[in-house]
């Protein structure tokens, strides 16, 4: 028996986004570089690792609707989900809300795709394609799950294994002017102008980042990436922001309220 080389990520690693001033001079279009059924592919061009954020819908594949659950699942603490969307610790989750998780998105040992590694653990009936397909909301596709677990035998899991599951993750380029991109599943209805609208950018940079547009019916990649123009959390997408859930779970009792000074 050899013991498991995890792909543990640095715990405490502070990401510095050292804000790239755009180039003044010949600012080149970005190359389109869609994702594939392993991801997106590391490119010369971009930093890694970098800060990279999943737009994941809480309530979803049996998760519960806890942010610390929904960390767990993203090797994320409550915190830092909770920060990333200005949301207090305590928040009470509506189903399907929309938040951004953050990643960390790197291209571990010569990985010829971007990814953030996710450690999870193996329960009773799960499969790659199961887990990527509910819980994980085809942020990865099982085609990747398999390239980075070479020693796994898929259709022979054992309950409490530890598979790594790559989320897909891109780091920005120059020309891409985000400060980071956001790893977004196409929805049944989801157009290039409806998730631009969503999120306050352009719909040609999703044309640049990703390709021209498919119908998503027949798409068998609905993994594309959206920029960010500023830094989250002071500035969050509309599709963020606009979460009209209380962030507090209760209104304390009006016993509780301090008599105004006289
Ligand atoms: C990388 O940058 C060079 C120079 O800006 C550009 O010509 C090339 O298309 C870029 N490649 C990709 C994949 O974006
Ligand atoms: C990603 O890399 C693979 C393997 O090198 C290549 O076949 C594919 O065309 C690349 N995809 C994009 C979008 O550049
Ligand atoms: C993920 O993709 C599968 C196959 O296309 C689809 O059946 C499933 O509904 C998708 N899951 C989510 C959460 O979008
Ligand atoms: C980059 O994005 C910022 C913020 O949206 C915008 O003001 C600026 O014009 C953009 N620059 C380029 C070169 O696209
Ligand atoms: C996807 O599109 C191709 C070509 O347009 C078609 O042959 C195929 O049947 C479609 N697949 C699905 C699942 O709709
Ligand atoms: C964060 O939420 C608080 C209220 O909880 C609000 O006052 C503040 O404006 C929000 N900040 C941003 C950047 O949205
Ligand atoms: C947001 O919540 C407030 C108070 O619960 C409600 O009055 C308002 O109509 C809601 N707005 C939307 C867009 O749902």
């Amino acid at each position: 028996m050899t013991p498991r080389r995890r792909l543990a990520l640095p715990a405490l690693l502070l990401w510095c986004l050292c804000a790239l001033p755009a180039p003044a001079r010949s600012q080149s279009a970005a190359t389109p570089a869609p994702a594939s059924n392993e991801g997106f592919n590391c490119t010369a061009n971009a930093t890694y690792p970098c800060q990279a954020y999943a737009l994941y819908r809480a309530g979803f594949g049996g998760v519960p609707l806890e942010l610390a659950a929904i960390g767990d699942l993203f090797a994320a603490s409550r915190f830092m989900v909770a920060h990333a969307n200005n949301l207090s610790t305590s928040a009470v989750l509506a189903a399907r809300q929309p938040l951004l998780v953050p990643l960390q998105c790197g291209c571990p040992s010569r990985s010829p795709n971007a990814y953030a590694p996710m450690q999870y653990q193996i329960n009773a009936g799960d499969t790659y394609w199961i887990v990527s397909t509910t819980k994980l909301q085809n942020l990865t596709q099982y085609q990747a799950v398999e390239r980075v677990n070479p020693t796994l035998v898929p259709t022979n899991l054992d309950i409490g294994q530890i598979v790594t599951f790559p989320i897909f993750c891109q780091c920005p380029t120059a020309a891409d002017n985000a400060t980071a991109l956001v790893t977004y599943v196409m929805q049944p209805g989801d157009t290039y102008a409806s998730i631009a609208t969503a999120f306050a950018v352009d719909a040609q940079s999703l044309v640049s980042l990703n390709g021209p547009e498919q119908g998503t019916r027949n798409l068998s990649s609905p993994e594309i990436l959206v920029p960010l123009r500023r830094q989250v959390p002071e500035w969050l997408p509309p599709i963020v922001r606009v979460n009209n859930i209380s962030t507090t779970p209760a209104s304390p009792p009006p016993s509780n309220t301090p008599a105004p000074p006289s």
